[in-house]
């Protein structure tokens, strides 16, 4: 099948890299093709839910230990006989007994970009963590994967995006083409109360369509409901528009660039965090992002309700300490006061198709799971209490 790709003798080059390519192209996708059939025959995102234990279930809920004792209430038993809950059910006695918090009805969801400028900084992961620990906490969440990458999708939805979605189960057409139609591709994922709308290497045309279909006649650009046509940087708020009312968070995984697709998460966007690690490099290269950000604001002025720097990858070295400082001395009280530390626990979660939030057993090590675990519930407690406040303040204004 390769015959032409791969030359029968050692070659430096290309001598056609059109055909390579394509046979390339095509033979990779026959192999995605098959994994595909066979994932879906074994139905891998069929996953069961997390569950706690008696005391983890009734501190979620926010009663005493005694609250489900013989109650019956349980979902599931451990290999040692003990009682054991969903979140699902945890939710339920929490609305039972009046113990879940819930966004004031008369305030907006919290549209959060997850923007940056440098890859690998963690983002994808802070988006997928955060998400699950927001709805641990009884909030609905919804996830929009805008990087080609993809690392959202895969952890949420604990599948190979590549292998699993289709074009048309992705952002890409929504972007493109039908705006209105956002809620077709919004999916459950294996984690209660959080939903996902995938992304997958499908994306990396979308940057050059956009940017082309800016020089079309207006008349060929999507619709919106009252037939109005929608610019391209503004498909994502639109389709947001249609199902953000069903969430209380929404989490926009960026790409790392400021094109059109990170264009269009800021623009649907009335929040933001920012991830950086402590070292120099990645700070310079925040600052360059704080520059673009700054012109952007400029061209499309619009407040944001809540604005936040994480910082992600903590260790104990004096180098980080020094560095953190001066994060904190440039950017002040806009630094979150918790810090998520570098832990093996974070990095080897993603190869368990998991979160740290999800499993129910140490990756490798319970001392550094429980280090690691805290930190982030540390620092995302500290975001939640924020918008809580934000919320409350919001709801009195509206009164
Ligand atoms: N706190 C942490 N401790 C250890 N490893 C981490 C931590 N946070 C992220 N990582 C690891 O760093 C790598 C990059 O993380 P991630 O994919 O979330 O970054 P990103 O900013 O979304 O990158 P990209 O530009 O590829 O989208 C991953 O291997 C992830 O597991
Ligand atoms: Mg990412």
């Amino acid at each position: 099948m390769l015959d032409k790709a791969t030359p029968p003798t050692l070659s430096l080059g290309l001598d056609e890299p059109s055909e390579s390519f394509d046979l390339w192209s095509d033979a990779g996708y026959e192999i995605i093709e098959a994994k595909r059939r066979e994932s879906r025959e074994n139905e891998l995102a069929k996953r069961k839910p997390r569950t706690y234990t008696q005391v983890q279930a009734t501190q979620l809920i926010g009663r005493s230990e005694s609250f489900l004792k013989g109650k019956g209430l349980n979902d599931a038993w451990s290999d040692s006989g003990l009682p054991r809950y969903t979140l699902k059910r945890i939710n339920e006695l929490r609305d039972k007994t009046g113990t879940r918090y819930r966004k004031p009805e008369n305030v907006k969801p919290l549209t959060i970009a997850l923007a940056k400028l440098k890859g690998g900084v963690g983002n994808s992961t802070i988006c997928v963590h955060l998400a699950h620990y927001l709805a641990t906490q009884g909030l609905k969440v919804l996830i929009v994967d805008l990087d080609l990458q993809a690392s959202a999708s895969g952890l949420a939805a604990g599948v190979n995006p590549d292998v699993d979605f289709d074009k048309e189960d992705t952002v890409y057409e929504i972007l493109r083409d039908a705006p209105m139609d956002f809620p077709s591709i919004v999916r459950y994922t294996y984690f209660e109360n959080v939903l996902l709308a995938p992304c997958n290497s499908v994306m990396q045309n979308l940057e050059f369509e956009l940017v082309e279909q800016i020089q079309k006649d207006r008349s060929e650009w999507p619709k919106d409901e009252d037939g109005k046509p929608i610019s391209v940087y503004n498909r994502l708020s639109v389709g947001l528009k249609t199902i953000e009312n069903e969430f209380d968070i929404i989490l926009l995984d960026c790409p790392p660039a400021l094109g059109t697709i990170t264009i269009n998460a800021l623009t649907a966007a009335d929040a933001m965090i920012n991830t950086v690690r402590p070292n120099p490099l990645d700070r310079t290269s925040f600052a360059v992002f704080n520059s673009s950000l700054a012109s952007l604001y400029e061209s499309v002025p619009k407040p944001l309700r809540y604005y936040r720097i994480l910082i992600n990858q903590m260790d104990r070295s004096r180098a980080s300490e020094l560095e953190e400082n001066t994060i904190r001395e440039i950017y002040g009280s806009y630094v979150l006061k918790n810090t998520v530390v570098e832990s093996s626990e974070i990095k080897g979660a993603p190869s368990l198709m998991s979160t740290l939030f999800d499993l129910e057993k140490p990756v490798k090590s319970s001392n550094a799971n429980r280090r690691a675990v805290d930190s982030m519930s540390r620092t995302f407690d500290e975001i939640l209490t924020d918008i809580k406040a934000l919320w409350e303040m919001e709801a009195e204004d509206n009164g």
